[in-house]
């Protein structure tokens, strides 16, 4: 719960007043709420504002803004300003600056461009934190605190080598140790000092972004630069924390960023928020699953849709508006997945740099007579309109779908056997292939608590961390049902290989071996044909990617390779393990497999869809104190009639009945308050 203050979902944005001349801040403040809106992010990037210099700290002009909101009704989530250092500072402390991936020492520029492992940025941030905190805890205007901004990127400065050197003694405690689990007998590598180590970037074990001699080091310095700017992040919360313990903490995050680990990060988050900025190609079920995981960072606790364009954004290749109803639509989608407020970036559109293009409530012209601005404002009455129902509801799923960082970063740091594996992808085929039927899912690291689900997918787990296996195995033993893919199972924490047959430690409770892995050309595309027994999913599928060339080891075999040296080899296999079941899915097939396989496996668990899928329609369902919300979102730009199913209640948009045949406007929303 973000405030018991809360009466219904926030709805705001980005405000940065203090880029105009004071004399438009009372049409902003007009026009904000003419819009519906309640809530107002500020003081993002002021810290050039807030400190001229070392010593001095100004803080009139936030006063005057923290002041303007609460005499306008408008609750202030308050940024600590500390994603982009003031000039001053960087020319008179370059440490502070970054050293890039190519090695370079940064200049002044940009933003979201502090080392973290700076001592004077974190001594600078912290303080400025503390002041904030310090100087508004009382402030009325105050419901939320922001830290910084977008945290993200990377540093291989000299500080960062040496904080880097200090993280590798506390997880390793001795060389030796590092030695061998980074395998440094490779290429003669071996270590004797820890002062030989240093980042792996251009300069060291990388040649490009993606590809590492080492998968050791580079793998640690992923986890370490998380941890680092996590720290940082630590430092300020600790201080706004010393001032207002009751009010809650975020930084925004960003949907699966690849840098961060954002399953530790939510551990020291009051309250997940993220930035949502989809392309107008981005399939909704993507940013579904966006949402989905976002949620899942905190057990399912309902997350802030921070950020999200209005109309356009600036920094896609191809910025296209958003059509009419999107805005709405995309909005709902949030909120359908577990969302608690509906924000923007930003409510005025900046006049000068490289965000002027970047859709905004208030757009150039200085007035409200837009579209833009007709399809916020009739938002924010709806969201008046639905008060408190949906605040703090939750979303349930019997399926949960593992998703993990360091599996992430290893398996695309992996040098072979595929350059085109992508883990967002194969993680997007599963989910999707749910999706697509409106069988709702959670989106889980891996410490979560497993026995909440029947059905279990951990696509891709191709590294298996300590106590993995066994709480997989606890899981299938208790009567679950797990799916794992292709090039799973075969490394350990570090990337080291686990000897003796793949997929190493799952292969007792998958029932296979792994003897080797084909890895298919673009273009090229294997085939899955089923066996006798598989019911409806009974025929011919695709397959592409890899194809994993397996034995069974007491698994049952539900389908075999249609072509190459290898056809006839088990391509899906089940094997029975305690109450429940394991399978795996040898190869990346085509969707309408997984889709058939999903449905039949959810179908057999007795998970059935909220409402009868059809194309473009999506469906959720929220609930709270026993009363339950099921969200239908058009993302067809045609009136389509749908099927409701076991689906009956109100509407609440349009206070109507619904149930049996309806019919919802193109990008339309039914919320339905179920009987
Ligand atoms: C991010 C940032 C904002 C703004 C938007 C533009 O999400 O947090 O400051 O730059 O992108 O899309
Ligand atoms: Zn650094």
């Amino acid at each position: 719960m973000i405030s018991s203050k809360l009466s219904k979902m926030l709805y705001g944005g980005d405000y940065n007043p203090e880029q105009w001349d004071k004399s438009v801040w009372p049409e902003d403040m007009r026009m904000i709420r003419l819009a519906g809106m309640d809530i107002a992010t500020v003081n993002v990037f002021s810290w050039a504002m807030l400190q001229p210099n070392d010593e001095t700290y100004d803080f009139s002009t936030l006063d005057e803004i923290m002041d303007m909101l609460h005499a306008n009704g408008i609750y202030a989530c308050l940024a600590t300003s500390t994603g982009a250092h003031p000039a001053w500072m960087a020319r008179k402390y370059p440490e502070i600056l970054r050293t890039d991936f190519e090695g370079r020492k940064r200049k002044f520029g940009g933003r979201h461009n502090s080392c973290p492992n700076s001592l004077v940025y974190r001594t600078y941030s912290t303080k400025l934190a503390d002041k904030i905190a310090e100087r508004y805890k009382n402030h009325p205007a105050l419901l939320l605190w922001h830290i910084s901004n977008e945290y993200g990127g990377e540093c291989y400065c000299d500080n960062c080598a040496a904080a880097f050197r200090g993280w590798l003694r506390n997880k390793y405690g001795t060389l030796d140790k590092l030695n061998e689990q980074w395998n440094t007998k490779f290429w003669g590598h071996t270590f004797y000092d820890w002062e030989e180590i240093v980042p792996p970037n251009m300069l060291s074990e990388q040649w490009s972004s993606r590809h590492t001699c080492f998968q050791g080091i580079s793998l640690d310095y992923t986890r370490f630069n998380s941890d680092s700017m996590l720290d940082c992040y630590k430092l300020e919360y600790a201080e706004l924390k010393k001032h207002t313990p009751d009010i809650p903490v975020t930084t925004n995050l960003m949907g699966a960023y690849k840098p961060l680990d954002y399953f530790k990060w939510a551990k020291h988050m009051d309250i997940v928020s993220w930035d949502n900025y989809p392309s107008a190609d981005t399939p909704f079920s993507y940013t579904a699953m966006m949402h989905d995981l976002m949620r899942g960072l905190k057990d399912g606790q309902p997350f802030l849709l921070m950020e999200q364009t209005p109309s356009q954004q600036n920094w896609q290749p191809y910025n296209s508006l958003k059509r009419p109803g999107v805005m709405s639509l995309w909005s709902y989608q949030a909120v359908a997945h577990g969302a608690d407020s509906v924000m923007f970036f930003q409510l005025r559109r900046s006049v000068g740099a490289c965000e002027k293009y970047h859709g905004a409530l208030i757009e150039h012209v200085g007035h409200e007579h837009t579209r833009v601005f007709r399809e916020c404002a009739q938002l924010g009455g709806e969201l008046v309109q639905l008060g408190d129902k949906l605040l703090d509801s939750r979303v349930s799923a019997k399926v949960g779908i593992i998703f993990d960082w360091d599996n992430w970063w290893a398996i695309e740091y992996s040098s072979g056997p595929t350059i085109a594996l992508k883990y967002t992808d194969e993680v997007h085929n599963y989910y999707d292939a749910l999706h697509q039927q409106n069988i709702a899912v959670d989106m889980v690291g891996l410490d979560a608590d497993f026995s909440q689900y029947d059905v279990l997918i951990a696509p891709v787990l191709y590294m298996v961390k300590p106590g993995v296996a066994e709480r997989l195995e606890q899981f299938t033993a208790n009567g679950g049902t797990f799916i794992t893919t292709f090039f799973s199972g075969i490394v350990n924490e570090n990337d080291i290989v686990t000897l003796g047959g793949y997929p190493g430690e799952l292969r007792k409770l998958l029932g296979i071996w792994v003897e080797e892995i084909d890895a298919l050309f673009p273009n090229q595309t294997n085939r899955i044909i089923m066996k006798d027994a598989a019911g409806s999913l009974a025929g011919e599928y695709e397959c592409s990617l890899l194809c994993d060339l397996l034995h069974s080891e007491g698994a049952e075999v539900f389908a075999e390779y249609g072509e190459d040296f290898y056809q006839g080899m088990p391509a899906l296999t089940r094997n029975r393990f305690g109450q429940g079941d394991a399978w795996y899915v040898a190869s990346s097939p085509e969707p309408s497999f997984l889709q058939g396989l999903l449905g039949q496996i959810c179908a057999d668990r007795g998970i059935p869809p909220i409402i009868p899928p059809k194309a473009g329609i999506e469906t959720t369902r929220r609930t709270k104190d026993g009363q339950s919300y099921v969200f239908v979102l058009n993302h067809n730009a045609d009136a389509q009639t749908i099927e409701l199913g076991s689906v009956t209640g109100t509407e609440l948009l349009t206070e109507s009945k619904a149930e049996g045949q309806i019919v919802i406007a193109g990008r339309g929303v039914l919320i339905i308050e179920e009987k």
